[in-house]
């Protein structure tokens, strides 16, 4: 696969240290889940960093992240730096969540940074049929709830912090017997308290995992993850793993 060059077409701060970038569409399908490695940078020892796909139309795709190191700090400061509006991409990249495989009632909890993953999963899940409820939990400041608001049946919310919705962790409020199955993204330690949550019920769960990432491609292996399969490439065989074949 061959990386492309796109154009930014908007790169702001939404709040703290969360920003939002919208650039030019590659050509391909792109399924709810998948993900593309980022280049903004000319420095060849610092690879592309994966983000995944939050919205996109027939135009565009828009990535929200937050700013964790040398990589993202260097993608919020692009446009503005050089004002040079260039943006390489790779992919789409991996599995996606399985719309097509789930029917019935869905829950969709995303935890952080996690979330922005879960809108266009939302958006499908709700055109084939479903009806999707939204468990969003956060830290401290809240970030892209409203956007759910069209595509999902409930929201429920809650922060650590406690400045909106429920003072706590989300995994307090969900209940996986009320569901036909659950997606998930977010901490890890989130995660595998759902997938608990959801095997003592039989709910299927579905999580996308992260891990560090070199090629992005399922060359390098850095992104290897244990499973009750053997050790499987994030970027090639996942992001999207059934909860049950992950070993945490
Ligand atoms: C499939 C996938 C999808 C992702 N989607 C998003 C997204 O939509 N939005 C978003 O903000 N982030 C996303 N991430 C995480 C993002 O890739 C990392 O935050 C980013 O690569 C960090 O690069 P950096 O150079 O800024 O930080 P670095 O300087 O490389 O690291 C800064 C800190 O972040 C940690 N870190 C680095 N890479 C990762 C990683 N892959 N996962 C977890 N922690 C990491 C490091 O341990 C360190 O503590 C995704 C990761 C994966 C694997
Ligand atoms: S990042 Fe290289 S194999 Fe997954």
């Amino acid at each position: 696969m061959q990386y492309t060059k796109q154009t930014i077409i908007t790169n702001k701060r939404l709040i703290g240290d969360i920003f939002l970038l919208q650039v030019t569409r590659p050509e391909g399908e792109i399924r709810p889940g998948q993900f593309f490695m980022l280049k903004s940078w000319n420095e060849e020892l610092t690879l592309m960093r994966p983000i995944s796909v939050y919205r996109f139309d027939e135009q565009s795709v828009s990535f929200m992240y937050r700013v964790a190191g040398k990589g993202t700090r260097w993608l919020s400061e692009c446009s503005q730096r050089d004002r040079n509006k260039d943006i390489m991409l790779l992919g789409p990249l991996g599995n996606g969540f399985p719309c097509e495989e789930v029917h019935g009632h869905i829950a969709l909890v995303g935890g952080g940074i996690g979330i922005p993953p879960l809108y266009e999963t939302a958006k499908k899940l709700t055109a084939l049929g479903n009806q999707v409820d939204m468990y969003l939990g956060y830290k401290d400041v809240l970030f892209a709830f409203e956007e759910f608001e069209d595509v999902s049946e409930n929201i429920f919310i809650s922060s650590e912090a406690g400045f909106e919705g429920y003072k706590g962790f989300i995994t307090d409020l969900l209940k996986p017997e009320q569901y036909d199955a659950v997606f998930t993204c977010g901490p890890l330690v989130m995660m595998r308290k759902i997938v608990e949550m959801c095997q003592l019920h039989n709910t299927p769960i579905w999580c996308s995992m992260e891990k560090h990432m070199g090629c992005g491609i399922g060359a390098c292996l850095t992104c290897s993850c244990k499973t009750t399969n053997g050790m499987k490439r994030t970027c090639k065989d996942g992001p999207v793993f059934k909860g049950e074949e992950l070993v945490f």
